[in-house]
């Protein structure tokens, strides 16, 4: 067959575009998650030769995109309350809804379910050729079934020339994964496939919203998947992958022990393994690692990189998809570190004494972070050499560091305060390191790194996950003014002088809040058995 490749900027072609699937033909669009590969919805005949030109498994029900919220209507037997709120805040828009499906939708297009799931695309150029067709589309990913899913026209072009009628050229998707799958054919309603609208707006929404169990781990043989995509094989580029759980720093020994093995990370941590890196967006950004995940996966199989190792993303927000799309990538091979090494960090008088001290009831070793800081045993010749070149000689008195007066003179001018950070951070982190090695060799399950400053030395990358401890805003106040016999005023300074809510919020993976002041226990082992999943 013949793919003609259209130009949506010329609405002849768009037209085109719809004529060909008025006659029944298959026609790849872009859309703002991923190219889908559009059928008529209503005609059975069109909505196999999807099924055929994807190699898709006929059992596998296929996404119906329409306009409007009304448009949906005479597709489904009820539009209830659920949907029309979800609709009122996420449509148009990468959410997908499942519901009752009316007797206008054929067999073929619901893979024999009783459901049907509908979308209301954004992408213009979707809406323009869903508008020329006159009709409900039907259309999965526009990839062969198994492969990543398309971002861009060359992935389409790649897997789809010569088995469709046309492809119209969008460039990239802007979402870059898959929509969000939720069912409100079940109560409380469920999240089938997590996507660009994330579970916890779903939530805000909704109230309550389960997740299904096949979003985070893998179905096992014989059992009936909600959703049936989720039990097939998906995503997989040529190279094996397995997606790392562990620390930064114990990822980067991992490479540099394996020179052949190629990576999956985060923008700007190749260092060390830079010719065999593909990177996949800012770390704690999941916006930004959607958008580049499946051309990263496209790239790695480009650059004939075999085995990958991949980095995690967080498995909150926009992450969860992320993640659910990598670990089917992967076949779900996962590397868990032996040893969990939590950082435990958030905003001062948020609690983290005494979630530290829960950890410690529970088992695990607490490195006090602060004390090491201050230790004099943690700086070496080498680094008091260097201090006394920077600062003076006489910040050395009787052999002993002067930590006052290196303060006073440190904390000058910004300039001084990152020199001091240059010189001493290193051997921080260094020491941690080296008990945490120590801890390690006397077979603890769990280190905690008790830090507030965890991100501005940079020892989160000696963690595997950070766990964030958090309380409101006054209630903060209250307990450093109680703690430390300070006015008001500099609390107000001391938190100001913080990062904020949201910068602790935006890099945990988990978030313990201590406003109530209660089941704290409780928050811990919800967290301990977080971490193992
Ligand atoms: O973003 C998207 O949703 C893209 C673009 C093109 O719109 N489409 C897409 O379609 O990802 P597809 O076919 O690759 O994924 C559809 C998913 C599958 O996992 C399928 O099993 C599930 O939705 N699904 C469809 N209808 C369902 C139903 N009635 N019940 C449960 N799951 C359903
Ligand atoms: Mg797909």
């Amino acid at each position: 067959m013949d793919t003609m490749i259209l130009n949506p900027r010329e609405q002849s072609q768009v037209n085109e575009a719809g004529a060909l699937l008025r006659k029944g033909e298959l026609v790849a669009i872009p859309t703002e998650t991923v190219y889908g590969l559009a059928a008529d919805a209503l005609n059975p005949a069109a909505v196999k030769r999807i099924y055929e030109a994807k190699g898709r498994p006929a059992d596998n029900p296929l996404i119906v995109h329409v306009l409007s919220l009304e448009e949906a209507a005479p597709l489904v037997q009820v539009i209830p309350e659920t949907a029309r709120k979800l609709a009122a805040s996420f449509w148009p828009g990468p959410l997908t809804m499942i519901l009752p499906k009316s007797l206008k939708i054929p067999a073929e297009t619901s893979g024999g379910l009783s459901t049907v799931a509908l979308r209301v695309p954004s992408h213009p150029v979707a809406r323009a050729v869903i508008e020329a067709a006159g009709r409900p589309l039907a259309a999965p990913s526009a990839n062969l079934s198994g492969r990543p899913s398309p971002t861009s026209f060359r992935h389409v072009y790649e897997d789809m020339n010569g088995r469709v009628a046309a492809i119209v050229d969008g460039g990239d998707c802007s979402v870059g994964v898959e929509s969000t799958v939720i069912t409100l054919a079940t109560d409380p309603p469920r999240l089938l496939r997590p996507g660009g609208i994330t579970v916890e707006q779903l939530r805000e929404v909704l109230g309550r919203v389960e997740v299904d169990h096949a979003v985070l781990e893998k179905l096992e043989d014989g059992v009936k998947a909600a959703s049936p995509g989720m039990k097939y094989k998906h995503y997989s580029p040529k190279a094996e992958i397995y997606v790392s759980e562990l620390s930064f720093q114990e990822y980067r020994e991992l490479l540099l022990q394996n020179p052949s093995a190629g990576a999956l990370c985060f923008d700007g941590e190749e260092e060390g393994f830079r010719d065999r890196a593909v990177c996949y967006g800012e770390i704690y950004r999941g916006k930004t690692q959607a958008r580049r995940l499946f051309s990263a996966l496209h790239e790695l199989d480009e650059k004939g990189l075999n085995p990958v190792y991949a980095r995690a993303p967080q498995k909150h927000g926009v992450g969860l998809a992320v993640y659910n799309r990598l670990i089917r990538a992967a076949g779900f091979k996962i590397l868990r570190p032996q040893v969990e090494i939590i950082g435990l960090t958030g905003p001062t008088g948020a609690g983290k004494s005494t979630v530290a001290q829960v950890l410690a009831g529970l088992g695990s070793a607490v490195i006090d972070c602060d004390l090491v800081t201050k230790d004099k045993k943690t700086y070496d010749a080498a680094c008091i050499r260097q201090l006394q070149k920077a600062f003076g000689s006489d910040i050395l008195i009787k052999n002993e560091l002067d930590r006052k007066i290196l303060a006073e003179r440190a904390f000058l001018s910004p300039e001084n305060t990152a020199r001091l950070n240059e010189i001493t951070l290193p051997v921080i982190t260094g020491r941690i390191s080296q008990i945490i090695e120590e801890h390690k060799k006397s077979g603890c399950r769990y280190i905690v790194l008790d830090a507030p400053t965890l991100f501005e030395a940079g020892a989160e990358k000696l963690c595997s996950r950070i766990l964030v401890v958090t309380a409101e805003r006054s209630l903060r106040m209250e307990r450093i003014m109680k703690r430390d016999g300070i006015s008001g005023e500099a609390a107000e300074r001391r938190m100001a002088a913080q990062y904020s809510h949201e910068f602790y919020v935006n890099r945990s993976d988990f978030v313990i809040d201590t406003s109530d002041g209660a089941h704290i226990t409780e928050k811990v082992q919800a967290f301990l058995s977080f971490i193992k999943l």
